[in-house]
């Protein structure tokens, strides 16, 4: 689709200057992407509200969810509007006129000419990859089906240097759904720029991470694998707990075999090395039982907050440059 683009529509696209002019897989990221992405983060987090208020002042940012969404879409609109810019879009599909049969395409065609910038998650993996090719505004990927949730995955790196101090040497145990589970899938890739991780992946043996990613991520990645939730935690700094997620299941009675597959409850901590920090995407449904939230050891809400330095500072980056002054 790339050669659909007009010539200024590609010019558009480049303003971006020297960070991503799209962000759709964390697999486009460098490290030094993600650094400065994270140090931006910590730069808005630190800034006060009066000082970021004009930073996007006449922008439009669009938010497109085809798919439902708590946190995402509510910190990329709190973000956007943080920074002055103002926020066009729904949060029901079904009012929108793809109930009427119309395309991606000539949806984003439309989008193009009211915003400066889109926020999209869909459910069809791949989606946002075809938005970002053919749009002449930026693209952000605010999750494609099972396939990635980049932005949610800075959110994650923020969370662990905040709390660690670092995510080189890091070692996490991620439980639960690995198959379906976008966030899992992206942190992999972003963890995999890092060195010395060492990643304990835990699920039933019908949701183990797809083979490609262990095999992309390997190299520098030590990779262990098991369905014992409490073999690893006596090394692990983190428990990146997930949500079995039924509405990927193409067969029911297959969710139901797995639904309960594991519990995080104090006493499973309890198992755990000194420190250990539980994180979650969010939302939960019972793989973290509510007495967690109580131990030190819940990082999830914190996590879930941090959605908005992170927001902000994707904003900025991607739409600073062309603004006057911008400096991004
Ligand atoms: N973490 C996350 O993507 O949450 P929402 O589905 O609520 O946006």
């Amino acid at each position: 689709m790339k050669g659909c683009l007009k010539p200024e529509a590609a010019k558009a696209k480049s303003d971006s200057g020297n960070f991503l002019s799209d962000i759709i897989s964390i697999s486009d990221f460098t490290r030094a992407y993600i650094e400065k992405a994270l140090d931006e983060a910590g730069r808005m987090e630190k800034a006060s509200r009066e000082s970021k208020a004009k930073m996007l002042v006449n922008t439009i940012v669009a938010s497109l969810f085809f798919e439902p969404s708590t946190r995402t879409r509510l910190s990329f609109e709190t973000a956007a509007q943080n920074l002055g810019a103002r926020v066009i879009g729904f949060a029901d599909a079904g009012a929108t006129s793809t109930q009427k049969g119309e395309s991606l395409s000539d949806t984003i065609h439309m989008v193009e000419r009211y915003a400066d910038i889109i926020v999209m998650r869909h459910f069809i993996e791949g989606a946002a990859r075809r938005a970002a090719e053919v749009s002449r505004v930026p693209v952000i990927n605010a999750g494609d089906g099972s396939n990635q949730h980049p932005s949610q995955t800075l959110v994650d790196l923020y969370t662990i240097r905040k709390s660690f101090g670092k995510i080189d040497g890091i070692r996490i145990v991620m439980a639960g759904d690995l198959k379906y589970g976008r966030t899992v899938h992206s942190l992999m890739y972003a963890l995999s720029r890092f060195s010395g991780v060492t990643v304990y992946l835990v699920s039933p043996e019908s949701l183990r991470m797809p083979r490609h990613i262990i095999e992309d991520t390997k190299a520098t990645l030590r990779i262990h694998e098991t369905s014992n939730l409490e073999k690893f935690l006596p090394e692990a700094d983190i428990l990146y707990a997930t949500r079995i997620q039924k509405e990927r299941f193409p067969d029911e009675i297959e969710y139901r075999k797995v639904k309960n597959a594991y519990i995080v409850t104090p006493q499973v901590l309890a198992k755990g090395k000194r420190g250990l920090k539980v994180m979650h995407p969010l939302p939960r449904v019972n793989e973290v039982s509510p007495e967690v939230d109580e131990t030190g050891a819940a990082l999830y809400f914190e996590q879930a907050g941090n959605g908005i330095p992170v927001r902000e500072a994707l904003l900025f980056l991607m739409l600073a440059g062309k603004m006057k002054g911008g400096s991004a």
